[in-house]
């Protein structure tokens, strides 16, 4: 993110365990797809507990600015528990109903806008520049430039450097079978919404099953979409060309990636209690619910439904002692965003910790192995970085620091329930960046903890 995120925030311990019953905002995957989809297909799609955060406010400026009317509908209310609950219209125009912005495409802080929106781009019949804030600027882009360029998309990076700025120019389509050597939903899914647009199927297969989203959220909007696990394990997801998509209403869960870091807080916060309502429980996204139940914690699922295709629970966390666990292979990409705050759970439970195969930390939105190891050891805790993960050795007491948020909202929000647990002061440093997936984050947590923040 750029400088405009200068807000320190100071926690101090929880005084008090947490209780009670919160409601945590909307699926941050799921709202960016609501309106990529939404805006592409034909007629109003209303999307109920949409994610106002800053990273999905930068896909609805996208698709404003490519001609899409999207607004906030009558009936979004303040709940009676305080909560603002969005419902987002989007009036779709069709697959090929959008129009050439006047200039570049802006997508902020959020590789999820970035890499969709240029499996869309590549099938307009228009050019244009996709570019974002200098953390976006740096991840890398070849993951998506070489299967839609394999594709017949016009796609290069402006820099030559494999990042955004991107440039997207018009290019006939054709179905691939791709082998994506990372599981990465935005890989996978910028290769089917392209291949909505190709002339014939198009398949990609990943070595593990990512986040499903995409390919859920696709069929209900009318496209023909499969998937299957090979017997090697991998997992292929296939679409067959399409004519139109068809507007939906969508009921986007609470985040279980916000949720998370309630989850931890109450799980370390001797005498905890909490309830947190209406929470996206999908396979691809649960790994949290697993491995912390694997480290010892009671966590329950309640009042269990699926809504618009989406597994939603309520969950209740009794606070619990943790010991330390192994984490890897195939649990790594349905836990992915939640390691910061799980390497946080790691330092304080008893034994060792081994995170491997998660490579892919040093390309989120900052390198999240670097910046979960240097806040860890800046609050005394015993952590060796690796190639591809970490070792953690915990059980020690924490005590409050500065910590260097690196303008990376999850290593804000994990620093903040540390520093809940820990003995001392502590300084999250740029906290203003949790509004791009969670805003209202420290409004939230400082009401249950009763926190002198
Ligand atoms: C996301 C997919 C994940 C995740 C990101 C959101 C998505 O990235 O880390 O925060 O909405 O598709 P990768 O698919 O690249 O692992």
């Amino acid at each position: 993110m750029n400088g405009k995120f200068t807000h320190n925030q100071l926690i101090t311990p929880a005084m008090h365990p947490l209780s009670g019953t919160i409601r945590i905002p909307g699926d941050k995957s799921i709202s960016h797809r609501a309106v990529m989809l939404g805006a592409i297909a034909k007629g109003t799609t209303r999307i109920q507990g949409f994610l106002p955060g800053a990273d999905c406010l930068s896909t609805i400026e996208c698709f404003q600015k490519m001609g899409i009317r999207i607004e906030y509908a009558d009936s979004s209310s303040v709940r009676s528990d305080n909560s603002f609950s969005p419902e987002l219209l989007v009036h779709g125009q069709g697959l090929h109903g959008l129009k050439q912005p006047d200039g570049p495409l802006y997508t902020g802080n959020s590789g999820t806008t970035t890499r969709l929106i240029s499996g869309i781009l590549a099938g307009q019949d228009f050019s244009c520049i996709l570019t974002g804030d200098d953390s976006l600027n740096r991840r890398p882009m070849n993951r998506i430039i070489e299967p839609l360029s394999q594709m017949g998309a016009s796609i290069k990076s402006i820099s030559g450097n494999g990042c955004a700025p991107l440039g997207i120019s018009p290019g006939k389509l054709h179905g691939i079978r791709y082998n994506s050597k990372v599981a990465s939903a935005q890989v996978k899914s910028a290769v089917l919404l392209a291949g909505l647009y190709a002339d014939s199927p198009t398949e990609v297969t990943e070595p593990a099953l990512s986040r499903n989203h995409t390919e859920s959220m696709l069929s209900g909007f009318g496209a023909d979409v499969s998937s299957h696990q090979n017997e090697n394990g991998s997992w292929c997801a296939s679409i067959q060309p399409c004519r139109e998509l068809f507007a939906q209403d969508i009921q986007v869960p609470g985040d279980i990636s916000s949720a998370a870091y309630f989850i931890a807080a109450a799980l370390l916060i001797p005498g905890s209690r909490l309830l947190i309502k209406n929470t996206g429980i999908n396979p691809t996204r649960a790994g949290i619910l697993k491995i912390c139940r694997e480290m010892g914690a009671d966590i329950t699922c309640i009042n269990q439904h699926v809504s618009a295709g989406e597994p939603t629970a309520d969950l209740l966390v009794n606070y619990s002692p943790l010991h330390g666990t192994a984490i890897g292979g195939s649990d790594i990409p349905t836990l992915i965003d939640e390691l910061p705050v799980i390497a946080v759970l790691a330092a304080y439970a008893k034994g060792t910790t081994v995170i491997s195969d998660a490579a892919e930390l040093k390309v989120k939105e900052s390198n999240r192995i670097d910046s979960i190891t240097r806040g860890l050891q800046a609050m005394g805790a015993d952590v060796i970085p690796t190639d591809d993960g970490m070792i953690i050795h915990g059980g020690k007491a924490l005590r409050g620091a500065a910590i260097d948020s690196f303008l990376d909202h999850r290593i804000a929000m994990a620093f903040t329930v540390a520093a809940l647990a820990a003995e001392g002061e502590t300084i999250i440093q740029n906290a203003q960046c949790v509004d791009v997936s969670y805003p209202g984050f420290y409004d939230e947590i400082c009401s249950l903890g009763r926190n002198t923040f």
